[in-house]
């Protein structure tokens, strides 16, 4: 690693996950950890493994999956944390343990109730432990923004002298500025003496819209390592943008002279898998990869377009990975284009799912005039999506209109069909309806429902998302299909399999009525 490379540190699976509604399932969590490798992060932070039994799998299986990216679980100051962490990463090529305790006087007194000399102490015996189990340590300065300095000083030479290689200082809370957290960095490592020992890392939460700019004025202030999430996913505003960070500084080369690992094609799946698992549709004018990062509407702006593309674009959206070749595929396209297509668009299906997304795709050609990338990236991603799903959508017709709506719906479930026709107030309503008729599930609510066209035109594919919700946890399924009802009665189904999962109960048996 030369001194102007900035390692990426993503926590898109561990802060990212935490922000509400976003959670993810194992097999969730595999699907984002390989892409995120793909994508070219250093370190991913896959979870914070004493939290749950759900995040130690996930911690444990991403280790076991990695072949390159170093990964790490997050643990508190304490011991049964930092043996839990370590137990997940162990399995991991690179693994790391990252460990953090709050420094401001505020959280001391409020939130540890320990004092100055505590958190020192439990600094010192804490990142011992953690560096006698595993050679990679990271450590984090909670609130490290509302800090003082003289303390913050204290804190990371004790963490360095106890063995931490990675020194994290987290503007927890949002609450700092380009120029005050520049300082910052610049500040700790002139005057911490064994500085020269660690890596400095940033971690910036988006409360003031500040995120990706304190990221970066930290990375002038001397940090290597940049925390941030995919699409800014995290805690309350979020935490900084993996794909905003990488492409300012590739953009920006000129003023900040750095590099990174990542592989900038590869940004706009990432963004599109993460926001297709959590649900969280992305901004259409966010910065990247939303989905009008690269339109030209005004007629000056579309002129300038046409005569030199860098008029109005300071990176071409290639570059990101934005597929330019529009209309791709039709209905005489054969299983050989289509195949030639998947691999293009980096998809490598084993022969049953390739065979099922080819029967899918040539249903989509013929109700559709125009195959673009997008509708198979959508359809493929549906298709992997519902691979171990026990309960599955064979048919739907839906009568709606003026009057009340009906439903006529077909479920697979464990092998056998079950058929149920309902009523509703409208055809969503007397869908869901039916979906509850064949596998009653009263406890749980529908907490959201989002609709959103893959592109433009009549005849676009619909990509729903739903949100269900029992006894305090949340499912999150989604659906594709040139069928908004279709896509609908997908979506839901998607989501019930997953809480039936949670549930660790099998849906047949009693509780199946039709
Ligand atoms: O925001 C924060 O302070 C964190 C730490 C646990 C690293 O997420
Ligand atoms: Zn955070």
């Amino acid at each position: 690693m030369t001194d102007n490379t900035i390692l990426i540190f993503d926590t898109t699976l561990r802060d990212g996950e935490q922000s509400p509604g976003c959670s993810m399932n194992l097999e969730e969590k595999l699907q984002v950890a390989a892409q995120l490798e793909t994508l070219g992060v250093d370190i991913i932070e896959a979870g914070f493994a004493i939290a749950s039994q759900g995040d130690f799998e996930a911690v444990s299986e991403v280790s076991r999956q990695c072949q390159r990216a170093t990964v790490a679980s997050l643990a508190r100051a304490a011991i049964a944390d930092i043996e839990r962490a370590w137990e997940a990463v162990r399995h991991a090529r690179a693994p790391r343990i990252h460990t953090f305790i709050a420094t401001s006087p505020l959280h001391m007194r409020v939130k540890l109730n320990k004092t100055p000399e505590e958190v020192i102490e439990a600094i010192e015996r804490t990142v011992r432990h953690a560096r006698n189990l595993c050679p990679d340590v990271e450590w984090s300065a909670e609130d490290a923004t509302r800090t003082e300095s003289d303390f913050l000083a204290r804190a990371i030479e004790t963490a360095i002298r106890a063995g931490a290689r990675t020194i994290n200082l987290p503007d927890t809370v949002g609450y700092a500025t380009p120029e005050t957290y520049g300082a910052l960095f610049r500040d700790m490592i002139a005057r911490v003496p064994n500085a020269d020992q660690a890596i400095f890392s940033t971690h910036c939460h988006n409360d003031l819209g500040l995120g990706v700019a304190n990221t970066l004025a930290a990375v002038m202030g001397g940090a290597r390592q940049v925390e941030s999430t995919i699409n800014g996913i995290g805690e309350r505003a979020g935490n900084a943008a993996v794909e905003e960070i990488a492409m300012a500084l590739k953009v920006r080369g000129d003023v900040m002279p750095f590099r990174t690992n990542v592989v900038s094609t590869e940004i706009t799946r990432a963004s599109r898998l993460v926001s297709g698992i959590t649900g969280f549709q992305v901004q259409p004018n966010k910065a990247i990869v939303g989905a009008n990062a690269f339109a030209h509407e005004s007629g000056i702006h579309q002129d300038g377009m046409i005569k030199d593309s860098s008029t109005y674009e300071i990176m071409t959206p290639e570059s990101v990975g934005v597929a330019t070749s529009s209309l791709v595929m039709g209905k005489h396209s054969g299983r050989a284009a289509f195949k030639a297509k998947l691999i293009e668009l980096g998809y490598d299906l084993g022969d049953n799912a390739f065979q099922d997304a080819f029967v899918r795709f040539k249903a989509l050609a013929d109700a559709k005039k125009a195959v673009f990338d997008e509708d198979i990236v959508a359809l493929v991603d549906d298709e992997v999506l519902r691979g171990h799903d026990s309960i599955k959508v064979k048919e739907v017709e839906i009568y709606c209109g003026t009057g009340p709506a009906r439903a006529i719906l077909t479920l697979e479930v464990d092998g056998a069909e079950h058929v149920a026709a309902t009523r509703g107030s409208g055809p969503v309503d007397a869908l869901f309806a039916a979906i509850r008729q064949i596998v009653p599930h009263d406890r749980s609510v529908l907490e959201r429902y989002e609709v959103h066209a893959v592109t433009g035109g009549t005849d676009a594919q619909a990509e729903v998302s739903v949100l269900l919700a029992e006894d305090g946890r949340t499912t999150r399924g989604r659906g594709a299909s040139h069928d908004t009802m279709v896509a609908s009665a997908r979506a839901y189904v998607n989501a019930l399999n997953k809480l039936m999962v949670k549930r660790g109960k099998q849906p047949v048996g009693n509780a199946i009525a039709g």
